[in-house]
């Protein structure tokens, strides 16, 4: 019965094994350059290369400069950006750039009211669903916004891209905020949009709810629609750059790789064909020693 057991363990092991480290990337990250989009007043990208072109040896080699705002495109905040003594990019602790992510999708309110503002009840609702919001987390709010980021014009609700005070976008209210920080462990909030505060606000409530805990806020993230609620992990580790209170991040998701159904019964199979034939090869055996191995 032991060695029947040992068999059994050893074929569950060779069978998971392959799927265990299966990922799919995907990346939550817009482009950079001159045309991304930066908060008014926020210097934008700007890339221009500086040497180009073979050296004696007939070797090519290229290098570029570039210049950017703190504050633009896929980019995260550290607590720096609003707390004097707060953690900079480059003392940020980077353990807390890595986090199971969850995706709570918000894009059937926010299509129909561009000031949506996600409640607790939004988030309670979220995880009778989905189940509890899991310590550690990446919380990546889904306005379905990701789409409309080189539009700026509709992506701000806006005429006049370059006037803050005519933006509507969706955000995360206040209280929500609270009650994220106050009953669930964080690493990080992310979202679709350029700010978890609305886009009128100057005292910026949820900024000063998230960065005083040290919850990277992670903003104009590339969320796709085919992102699952939950079952990923989120890479947000951006550049290490004293005193810097936020920088462009690639910002990714791995997938946990599920079997579907198809390769779930193949492994199935295979594991019972691959039991049966060790216990009828032990059968065998003893059969043909007369039980003398086994002893
Ligand atoms: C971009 O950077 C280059 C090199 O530093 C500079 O010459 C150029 O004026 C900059 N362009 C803009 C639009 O800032
Ligand atoms: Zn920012």
């Amino acid at each position: 019965m032991t060695q029947l057991r040992a068999v059994f363990l050893l074929g569950t092991i060779v069978c998971v094994f392959p799927f265990a480290h299966a990922y799919k990337f995907v990346d939550l990250s817009h482009p950079l350059s001159p045309s991304t989009l930066y908060w008014p007043g926020v210097p934008t990208f700007n890339r221009t290369r500086v040497m180009g072109g073979t050296n004696e040896n007939n070797v090519w080699i290229e290098v570029g400069v570039f210049s950017s705002g703190e504050h633009g495109g896929t980019h995260i905040d550290v607590p720096r950006h609003f707390i004097r003594d707060g953690y900079d990019l480059k003392d940020f602790p980077l353990e807390r750039t890595v986090a199971e992510g969850v995706m709570v999708d918000c894009s059937d309110e926010a299509a129909a009211n561009y000031d949506y503002a996600v409640t607790v009840e939004k988030l309670t609702q979220w995880e009778e669903e989905h189940g509890r919001i899991p310590d550690e987390a990446a919380v990546l709010l889904n306005f379905g916004y990701a789409s409309k980021f080189s539009d700026h014009n509709a992506y701000l609700n806006t005429q006049d891209p370059s006037d803050a005070s005519t933006f509507h976008f969706p955000f995360i209210s206040a209280d929500a905020a609270q009650w994220l920080v106050d009953n669930r462990k964080l690493k990080m909030i992310g979202m679709d949009v350029p700010s978890p505060d609305a886009p009128i606000s100057s005292t910026y409530p949820t900024h000063l709810i998230f960065l005083p805990k040290n919850i990277l806020i992670m903003e104009n993230v590339n969320i796709p629609d085919s992102l699952p609620p939950r079952d990923f992990r989120v890479h947000s580790s951006p550049l290490k750059i004293e005193d810097g209170t936020g920088a462009q991040t690639r910002i990714y998701a791995m997938l946990y790789e599920k079997m579907d159904g198809g390769s779930a019964r193949l492994c199935m199979q295979s594991s019972v064909l691959f039991v049966a034939s060790l216990v009828v090869a032990s059968a065998v055996v003893d059969i043909l020693t007369g039980g003398r191995i086994r002893g």
